[in-house]
């Protein structure tokens, strides 16, 4: 049985089994349209989502099956009532399949250990998988390809979703470059970083991290950016960070330094006037909502793949 706990462990070819498969998904959805036929998938959510619950559950209906929204505020799940294991053993008596959108990472892997059917990370403070499968789809689909491809990504570099990218471009042979403050609470963890050069050696790509955003943007073909305040961030710590990101906002100034045909990437929730201007995320380099509607296809085919449905 396998989950999908983070790129990291899930090998190149892999990664392209998926999304070559999310892309026959997204041209013949009526070939799927029964493969999750009276299958359940459990979403289970500690954070706030619109995305991810939207298209899980969209996802799974389209498919034939059904899912069930399972937010822990009153559960016995994390109250102490249960262990996780606990739960996540006796969740997997009735379910197919399992999300989970959690705070810590560790977590999820107790559930994964646990838990006896496949489970999806939907995020957690360290990773984000699922968008970045949806990324890469996006990225192929207006690129024609993946390897040699500059990504740069601009703000938050101790997040998970610069994380999880950084895998899974290195993995699948990308330029990534990352241009956020230096300091370990604003910079990609440095265990990310040697992995990444690990997989980037393997693959033919490269991965750098420069406090010089500028640096980090140039002749990039795709610009990615992301809140700098991740639902798991203290709201007192608003203020600091917005003058420590500042410099790294993409703007028209900062856009100029990639390549004129780049394209501009957010996995949303965005907010104008910070991570990127306004006139960036709704310009016409900006494929947010192709990118959006990625989650849906790709984390179908996510279900099928780990489901053994395809
Ligand atoms: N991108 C993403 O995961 O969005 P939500 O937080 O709305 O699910
Ligand atoms: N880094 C963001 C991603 C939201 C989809 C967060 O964790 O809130």
């Amino acid at each position: 049985m396998e989950h999908l706990i983070s790129l990291k462990e899930w090998r190149p070819e892999k990664i392209r089994q998926v999304l070559d498969l999310a892309r026959d998904v997204k041209a013949n959805p009526e070939k799927y349209a029964n493969a999750m036929e009276r299958k359940t998938l459990l979403m289970i959510f500690e954070k706030p989502s619109l995305r991810t619950r939207l298209s899980f559950e969209a996802g799974m209906t389209q498919m034939g099956g059904h899912a069930i929204y399972y937010h822990t505020g009153n559960s016995p799940m994390g109250s102490g009532k249960e262990t996780l294991g606990d739960s996540a053993r006796a969740a997997s008596r009735f379910v197919d399949i399992i999300m989970a959108r959690l705070f810590k990472h560790a977590d999820l892997l107790e559930m994964a250990e646990h838990a006896t059917v496949p489970v999806i990370n939907a995020l957690t403070d360290d990773s984000h998988p699922c968008q970045i499968l949806a990324d890469l789809q996006a990225i192929e689909e207006k690129k024609g390809t993946l390897a040699g491809l500059k990504l740069a990504y601009l703000g938050d570099g101790f997040n998970n979703v610069t994380h999880s990218l950084m895998y899974g471009g290195t993995k699948m042979g990308m330029h990534v470059g990352v241009g956020s403050p230096s300091g370990a609470d604003y910079s990609p963890s440095v265990d990310v970083v040697a992995d990444c050069e690990a997989f980037a050696a393997e693959s033919g790509g490269s991965v750098f991290v420069t406090a010089d955003p500028a640096e980090a943007i140039k002749d990039a073909d795709v610009v990615y950016t992301d809140s700098w305040m991740s639902y798991h961030i203290p709201k007192e710590q608003e203020a600091a960070r917005i003058a420590k990101f500042m410099p790294y906002q993409v703007n028209a100034e900062l856009m100029a330094h990639a390549k004129p045909d780049a394209i501009f990437m957010n996995c949303l929730p965005a907010a104008r006037g910070f991570e990127q201007t306004a006139e960036v995320i709704d310009g016409s380099q900006s494929i947010v909502f192709d990118e959006a509607e990625n989650r849906l296809h790709a984390q179908k085919a996510v279900i099928l793949t780990l489901c053994n449905a395809v």
